[in-house]
């Protein structure tokens, strides 16, 4: 089970035409836990949807955490409520840091970024800067005043190439392929597929990406299935057109979830009788995981018991 913590916007700046920035903090001042670059937490809206954020404030930071938030347009409701609500003093419910874009230690760094992909990035800098990693950021926008975090970035000077209205040249970004060089890239899926085209002939481990949007990763499937759900009592069927996350809360059962594309882990559950069909990109596979991402799995066997 993931850990929950109460914290409270303890800052709000915009960062960006339609970007806000929030300061987390505890009420009583007690430290948060630590966390690596890369990671992001879950935020718990008060009107139940949950959300991911990447922490883009500074590691070293036990006080507080900071993370930047896009209005989507349109917006399901999250980004939304925060731009609309979340003022300093208001409350929420947020995860443990996670982190499935680890900052691997290399004998240089290529970031790139686009929009509001920059934010797991920032954190990888300070990091860089730290160690005295030769590092270059290649960071995309619409245009400079979309580009949240810019400005704080002009001091790096030549390192930081600000991409204002400008497809980055990924060719001159990422170069030829050198040892020890690490790639590391979020941004929208647009970005992150030509990035992934560009670094193909690399060494395998050599690029790292974040996915904010999905890739479209199948949540239905051809045949039903049955589920219990050990906890609440609850027995629900899951029809081909839907999945268990769906079922379940059309069922009224309570189940966290984020990404509901099988890449997030928000909604990893126990699975205590029957054989999963694993359709994620978060678990490994190559063992027989006891879990499984209700989100997009499904089920080899007529039924399922779930530990929820
Ligand atoms: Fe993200 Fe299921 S909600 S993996």
């Amino acid at each position: 089970m993931i850990s929950k913590y109460s914290v409270t916007v303890a800052g709000r700046e915009t960062v960006a035409a339609g970007v806000v920035a929030l300061t987390l903090a505890t009420a009583d001042g007690s430290e948060l836990p630590r966390w690596r670059p890369g990671a992001h937490i879950d935020v718990t809206l008060p009107t139940g949807p949950t959300r991911q954020y990447s922490l883009c404030g500074d590691p070293a930071d036990r006080s507080s955490w900071r993370i930047a938030v896009l209005l989507e347009q349109p917006s399901r409701g999250g980004s939304a409520w925060i731009h609309d609500h979340a003022t300093v003093g208001t409350p929420l419910t947020v995860s443990a840091p996670r982190n499935l874009f680890e900052l691997e230690p290399a004998k240089s760094y290529v970031f790139v970024a686009g929009g509001v992909g920059i934010t797991p990035l920032l954190p990888m800098i300070t990091d860089a800067e730290r160690t005295g990693t030769p590092w270059a950021l290649w960071y995309g926008g619409r245009s400079r005043s979309s580009m949240a975090f810019a400005d704080d970035l002009v001091p790096f000077g030549d390192r930081v190439h600000l991409m204002a209205g400008e497809r980055i040249p990924l060719s001159e970004a990422l170069g030829t392929p050198g040892d020890g060089v690490a790639v590391y890239c979020c941004g929208p899926e647009s970005m992150i597929s030509a990035v992934e085209a560009a670094c193909d002939a690399w060494q395998p481990g050599t690029l790292h990406v974040e996915r904010f949007v999905s890739d479209g990763a199948p949540v239905t499937g051809s045949t039903g299935f049955d589920v219990h759900c050990a906890q609440s009592g609850v027995d629900v069927r899951v029809e081909e057109g839907t999945s268990v996350l769906d079922a379940l809360l059309a069922a009224g059962v309570e189940a966290d979830y984020s990404c509901t594309q099988g890449f997030c882990g928000t909604c990893e559950t126990p699975v205590l009788e029957g054989v999963p069909d694993h359709r994620d990109e978060y678990l490994d596979h190559s063992g027989t995981p006891d879990t499984m991402m209700i989100c997009v799995s499904r089920s080899r066997c007529p039924k399922l018991v779930l530990d929820i």
